[in-house]
């Protein structure tokens, strides 16, 4: 589980990150948009270096951002624990994800909803991470896109017979109680939730969705 804190309340951060933890969270799901690779702008460095001092939680930091090349030094330095970068985003999605496992870190690569599945796949090699976007990357609280079921089945599957099996599969964009099983059962094992975990009480929606996790 995987909270997303671009849909958290910023005035009480420390606190909600400590509820994440509390609910039993293990990942803190962390975005960063750049106003050019998509069009919202949210939070970078200063506030990820100010927040992990707060907690042990694995920062999970998601770019989407043009030429992530350029920052992953600088994303390292500030306390990511796993990089995700966009692969639309790189020229070369190879020399990310060297540079990410040179600093030491752990390398995602994320496909947007409209990007084919089987693109990623000359890549499994270098990730340790893959990122299924269920909703146009940008904000939170949208609809979960159903067609993601068969995309989130056709990587697993890619995985699986091609000796990647260790690596993960994130689904982040309209995850709820809702559908929460189905996503796991099309082969994801890393959840994010935004608005499902912050629009109530933080540790309880983290429990609910973790004790569902589980029993799956
Ligand atoms: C969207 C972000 C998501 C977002 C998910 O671009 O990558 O992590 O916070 O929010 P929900 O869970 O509300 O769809
Ligand atoms: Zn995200």
């Amino acid at each position: 589980m995987a909270p997303s804190i671009l849909a958290a309340d910023f005035k009480n951060l420390g606190q909600q990150i400590k509820a994440c933890k509390d609910g039993g969270a293990e990942y803190l799901h962390i975005d960063v948009m750049d106003g050019v690779f998509v069009p919202q702008i949210s939070f970078g460095m200063p506030v990820i270096k100010s927040i992990r001092p707060a907690t042990d939680l694995i920062f999970d930091v998601h770019l989407m951002i043009v030429d992530p090349l350029r920052y992953i030094d600088e994303f390292t330095r500030c306390g990511a624990d796993i990089i995700t970068f966009h692969l639309e985003a790189a020229e070369d999605p190879r020399a990310v994800a060297d540079a990410i496992h040179n600093a030491g870190k752990k390398c995602g690569i994320s496909i947007r909803p409209g990007t084919p599945v089987e693109d990623v796949f000359p890549y499994a090699d270098v990730c340790d991470m893959i990122l299924i976007m269920t909703v146009e990357p940008g904000f939170g609280g949208q609809k979960f896109i159903e067609a993601s079921y068969d995309r989130i089945r056709t990587l697993r599957k890619y995985l699986d017979d091609n000796g990647h099996d260790n690596v993960d599969i994130e689904v982040d964009g309209g995850v709820r109680r809702e559908n929460l099983e189905s996503i796991l059962a099309a082969g994801a094992n890393v959840i994010v939730a935004g608005s499902a975990v912050f629009s109530g009480d933080v540790k309880t929606d983290v429990e609910i969705l973790t004790a569902d996790f589980a029993r799956v």
